[in-house]
Order: C-alpha cells, then structure tokens, then sequence
C-alpha cells in the first residue's frame, strides 16, 4: 500500500499538532456584552440564547467568571433607560456605560475594556447619527457627538474605543479629541468595513437599538462590494485607525482575507449576532454537532483575523480546556 506525504502526516493527532498552520486561543477574544440600568438583573435575551444583559452588579459577576476562564478583553454595548434625538445618555458622566466601565476597573483593573461607539442604542429613532429635519443622518454634526462620547469613555477608564457608526471622518475626528485630552496612548480600533447586513438581527433586539424608519444603508456598506471595503479600510487607516473591523464575519471571509493582504496590520472579525444564534440553534436542534463553534472560529483565524469579537469566547474558554 501507499501512502503519500500528506496522508503519513495526518496519520497521528501529534504530527497533526504539529503542522498545524492555524491556532487559538483565548488571548484572541474579545467577548460583547450588554448592560442594562437596575439591579440584581441578568435578562436571558431570547434571540441569543446564552447571552445576557446585566445590571451592573451582575455584570460585576460576570467579568470575575471571564477573567477565571482566561477571557481578559470585553467590549460594552449600554442599554439606556433614557434615549433622546442626539442620544445625551450616550455621553453624560453617568450613563449607563460610563458607570460600567468605572465600576469594572475599581473592581478589576486587569479585564482590558473596549467601548463600542454608536449612536443608535441612545438615539429614539435609533439610527447610528443626529438626524437632519430631512431624516437623513448628518454625517458633520454626528463626528462631533462621536467625539463627545468617545472621550467620556475614556474619562470613565475604556483601554479602547470601537467607533461602529460609519460616518465619514470619524475616526479623524476621535483621534483629535482623544489627543487633545491627553490620550494619545488609547488605541481607535475602527469598523473599517462593516456591512448593512441582515445577520445584525437579533443584536437589534439585545440592544433595542432598531432603527425606527428607514435603514443603515445609506451608512452602512452594500454588501455587493469588496473594493469598497478596501477604500473604507485605507480611510481609517490615514485617519489614524489603529486597528480595523471586518463586520460581519461569516459570510465577509474574502473581506478578512484581502485586507489581511493588502494591509499589513491586525485585524479584527466580529462574528456577529445573526451568526451566533444560527448556529446556537443549528446545535440545539440537533442538526450539527457543538465542534462547530471550533470549526466557524478557527476558520476566521485562517481567513486572516488576529482578534475575534464573538459570543462564542464563552463556549470556546470551555472546549479548550477539554
Ligand atoms: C451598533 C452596532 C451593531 C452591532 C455592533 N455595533 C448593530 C448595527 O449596526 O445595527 C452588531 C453586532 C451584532 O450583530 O452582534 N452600530
Ligand atoms: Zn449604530
């Protein structure tokens, strides 16, 4: 019989091991979570089984099981009480993020803190910007808020800031504010390309932040293009951007892999909501098996992505202690 040298080498898990291209660990997560005003809450969201939102006592408990798993890097999405047309509680010193991070970094200074930066959790028409008596998003006065709400996240003590709205000039915009108050060492990680994507779904719903007329895409990217996404990259990278987001991850694998390519730098892949409970539901219906999860991760580490925001850290933080 024959054998042929790559089948020699796949014949024991070791020598697997060892000619493996890809690894992951759990030094590339970072793990979204939501957090709601109030007390002793930890609401199940139900179109993402397994993910909560958490007053900011529970949240407290949270980040203790993620820093025992081995997870030290988290990204905040605030859900206000309070939304208004330019989104206030988006920047007041107490809002509901500005108070989450500060309670975090009392507690636990060593868990690193990004700050997803957006509008459209604060705003009452939940679109990403300050609105025009016309319904259009003005682009000019919304990089002004974004600066607004940046600079009190770091104020409150965020590691990082994620701008996720897509207006133009935005990242420009942060970096100035951002430097002008003495923090030039806080990096910008920006969704560079992040599409107008139907796999965002139930993050609406975790975030109440639908919009309530009209939809992103005269912000968002159509999801027909791959130049484009490398235009937007470029943008964000002259502007300053430090690091950049390919959003969504899945089906955006080319996207990950030509701007690991064409720009020599890390890159980040959010494996969104929609991906995550399709196949958080695939697996309790039966249809596929939970290794899945390791497959879907390891593939967009193959793709080219250095950081994976996902909801999956969790699960992952068990499978590798297997
Ligand atoms: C806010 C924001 C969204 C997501 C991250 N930041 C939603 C959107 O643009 O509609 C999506 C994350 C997910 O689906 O998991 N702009
Ligand atoms: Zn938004």
């Amino acid at each position: 019989m024959s054998f042929s040298r790559t089948r020699r080498l796949r014949k024991n898990q070791v020598v697997r091991n060892l000619i493996r291209e890809t690894s992951i660990s759990l030094d590339d997560f970072i793990y979204p979570l939501f957090i709601v005003e109030g007390e002793n809450k930890k609401e199940e969201i139900s179109s993402m089984k397994g993910v909560y939102r958490f007053s900011i006592d529970k949240l407290l408990e949270e980040v203790r099981e993620l820093l025992d798993l081995g997870i030290n890097s988290i990204i905040l999405f605030g859900i206000p009480d309070e939304k208004d047309s330019c989104g206030t509680s988006g920047f007041v010193e107490d809002g509901i993020i500005q108070k989450a991070i500060r309670a975090i970094k009392e507690k636990y200074p060593e868990m690193y803190v990004v700050t997803d930066v957006c509008m459209c959790e604060y705003t009452d028409h939940g679109h990403c910007g300050i609105l025009t008596d016309d319904g259009d998003v003005d682009n000019d006065k919304t990089l002004e808020y974004l600066g607004k709400i940046s600079l009190s996240h770091v104020e409150a003590g965020a590691d990082m800031v994620a701008p996720s709205d897509m207006m133009d000039g935005r990242v420009a915009a942060i970096r100035s504010v951002l430097d002008e108050n003495g923090y030039e060492y806080i990096p910008i990680m920006a969704y560079s390309a992040k599409y107008a994507s139907n796999y965002y779904g139930p993050f609406r719903e975790a975030a109440e932040s639908a919009p309530s007329h009209g939809d992103r895409k005269t912000y968002q990217m159509d999801y027909y293009n791959s130049d484009e996404a490398m235009r937007e990259i470029m943008a964000d990278l002259e502007e300053g951007a430090d690091l950049i987001i390919v959003k969504p991850a899945l089906a955006y694998m080319d996207i990950i892999r030509r701007a690991k390519d064409e720009f020599n730098i890390p890159i980040a892949s959010y494996n969104v909501s929609g991906e995550y409970s399709m196949i958080k539901s695939a697996i309790e219906n039966g249809l596929v098996n939970e290794d899945i999860i390791m497959e879907t991760l390891v593939s967009l580490k193959r793709a080219g992505s250095d950081i994976l925001i996902s909801y999956f850290a969790k699960d992952i933080a068990r499978m590798l202690k297997k």
